[in-house]
């Protein structure tokens, strides 16, 4: 073979190779966009999921959303209605207290703008992730602590009550008995009330609310109060926020890390299943022992969760349609 002939036909060759590996690519690619585009085209707005199965706190939100009012409203609300709930004993009115008997809520809220409040260790006030959005409205800070937050709100028109119930009573004293300190996440039952929201005019806003660990040590704070762990929205992207043991969330910034692997490309549901792997693939991860979840959502109304144990679910209002949809879940594709 002459010279100009080897190097036109290996040319070609190259070329066929680079074209074949780049169309392989391309095609996986656009194999990518068209599922995107073919949830895109099923997510139908508005819509609001939260942690757990709280129909009633979604019920409530999607009432503000129907009236067209805003993702922020819509979770407030939802929020609300958990926390003034003292059958459930994760947040606010009737929360697990520490080991000392006390009850300490924390929560955050996040808007469209990126603008956030939180609170932590606030105790005697029922609705704490008001009292976040008015941290975030009517302070030039994002997080307010202990003392400081519960004379914010009462400076602010919110009642003081005494958060404690027969129940909660009742478990401390029978938790005294035990005395053990054993600080792991119960697996089947919930605790962070997270919710997402996207209106209808296409933003999105997000909150978190909880009592935190049963009979943690005092002061002790976990993920929910803290933006980007427990909760972060980015109303180009998505949005995320996080149930579970909150330490492990913490350490992974785990809501942050979900919207950011969504803004890389990958569908809610991927960028869930990222997240837990970060987690249990840490060194030494004593995962079988507690429980995250992550709930998320994507700027075209799609959505995805995830949990390390089985028994995590997320509520879902969309399309007139309140449902209760189980999570899938880490220890199933490892075992
Ligand atoms: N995820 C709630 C907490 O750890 O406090």
């Amino acid at each position: 073979m002459k010279r100009r002939n080897f190097i036109k036909n290996t040319a070609i060759t190259t070329i066929g190779i680079a074209t074949t590996r780049n169309l392989l690519s391309c095609s996986e690619i656009e194999e990518k966009k068209k599922s995107a585009i073919t949830d895109k085209e099923k997510a139908s707005l508005p819509l609001v999921i939260a942690t757990w199965n709280v129909p009633n706190a979604t019920a409530k939100a999607w009432e503000v959303l129907q009236a067209n009012g805003s993702a922020l409203d819509a979770v407030e609300q939802g929020c609300m209605v958990e926390e003034a709930d003292i059958t459930n004993s994760s947040v606010g009115k009737g929360g697990m207290p520490d080991r000392d008997g006390r009850i300490t809520l924390d929560a955050c809220i996040m808007n469209k703008d990126g603008d956030c409040g939180s609170v932590v260790y606030l105790q005697n006030i029922t609705h704490a992730v008001s009292v976040a959005r008015k941290v975030m409205e009517h302070t030039p800070h994002v997080m307010l602590a202990g003392k400081g937050a519960e004379e914010f709100a009462v400076a602010n028109g919110f009642e003081k009550e005494d958060l404690q119930t027969d129940n909660t009573r009742k478990a401390l004293e029978s938790w005294l008995i035990k005395s053990q300190y054993e600080p792991v996440i119960n697996i089947e039952n919930h605790d962070t009330i997270g919710m997402l929201a996207i209106d209808t005019n296409g933003d999105i806003s997000g909150a978190c609310t909880t009592s935190g660990l049963a009979f943690k040590m005092a002061g002790r704070v976990g993920d929910s109060p803290i933006i980007g762990s427990g909760l972060f929205v980015d109303n180009e992207v998505g949005a995320c926020v996080a149930t579970g043991l909150g330490e492990e969330v913490v350490k992974t910034v785990g809501s942050f890390l979900v919207v950011e692997l969504m803004r890389q490309g990958k569908l809610p549901q991927e960028a869930c299943e990222e997240a837990i792997h970060r987690i249990v693939s840490k060194p030494n991860s004593d995962y079988k022992n507690f429980q995250v979840g992550y709930i998320a959502v994507n700027k075209s109304g799609v959505v995805g969760s995830y949990s390390i144990h089985d028994g995590f679910s997320m509520t879902r209002y969309q399309v007139n349609k309140n449902e209760n949809v189980q999570s899938d879940y880490y220890l199933k594709q490892s075992s």
